[in-house]
């Protein structure tokens, strides 16, 4: 036998096997567990949910309102507490391709009006979240946690929800009462 034709004869059935279901399935299963889920307004929840997906590793889904929220920020908290004194669950834009693959939901999001954002009201809605850990991420901007964690109990009842990472990060509302103080000055100048 030539060294070419021994050669071939080793490549062959590799090549095979790695086109056969049973390789492309094992190279699924190779695929994360893990998901990071996470909604964010101005950046601050993004930051964590990227750390967390880059270092375990896992996937990264931003969850987004079908509508987005308005720009401005008053405008939004108002839509935010008339979402949330009305149970309004806003469609999303998008789901989780193939959810049912995961195992581990780290759930990353931001306090608003002293509970969890009405989107993420509607991601435990439209996931089947049963028999799943979910490790909530949440960043607020000074106040607490409020009712966000009987709000997941609630709307995720059958999954084991872990203690939360909590972490206090920049207010929006307090970048724009400066930048409003500064404008102010100027104005009287
Ligand atoms: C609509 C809205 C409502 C908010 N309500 C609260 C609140 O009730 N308590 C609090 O501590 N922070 C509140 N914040 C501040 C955010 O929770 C905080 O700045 C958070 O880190 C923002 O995350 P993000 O940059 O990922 O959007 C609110 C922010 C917005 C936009």
């Amino acid at each position: 036998m030539t060294d070419l034709s021994r050669r071939v004869m080793l490549t062959v059935p590799i090549l095979l096997s790695a086109c056969s279901p049973v390789a492309s399935e094992a190279r699924d299963m190779a695929k994360s567990k893990i998901l990071v889920a996470y909604f964010t307004r101005s950046g601050n929840t993004k930051v964590i949910a990227g750390t967390v997906q880059r270092d375990l590793p896992a996937d990264l889904f931003e969850i987004q309102p079908k509508t987005p929220y308005p720009d401005d920020y008053e405008a939004t908290v108002e839509q935010a507490r008339i979402e949330r004194d009305r149970g309004i669950e806003p469609p999303l834009l998008g789901t989780v391709p193939d959810f049912d693959r995961y195992g581990d939901i780290y759930l990353a999001f931001p306090i608003w009006g002293e509970t969890a954002p009405p989107v993420i009201r509607s991601f435990l809605k439209t996931h089947d979240t049963s028999s799943k850990v979910i490790r909530p991420l949440i960043t607020h901007g000074g106040y607490g946690l409020g009712n966000s964690l009987s709000v997941l109990k609630a709307h995720a009842p059958t999954a084991q929800i872990e203690p939360p990472f909590i972490m206090e990060a920049d207010q929006e509302r307090r970048t724009l009462t400066q930048v409003r103080a500064w404008l102010s000055q100027l104005a009287e100048n």
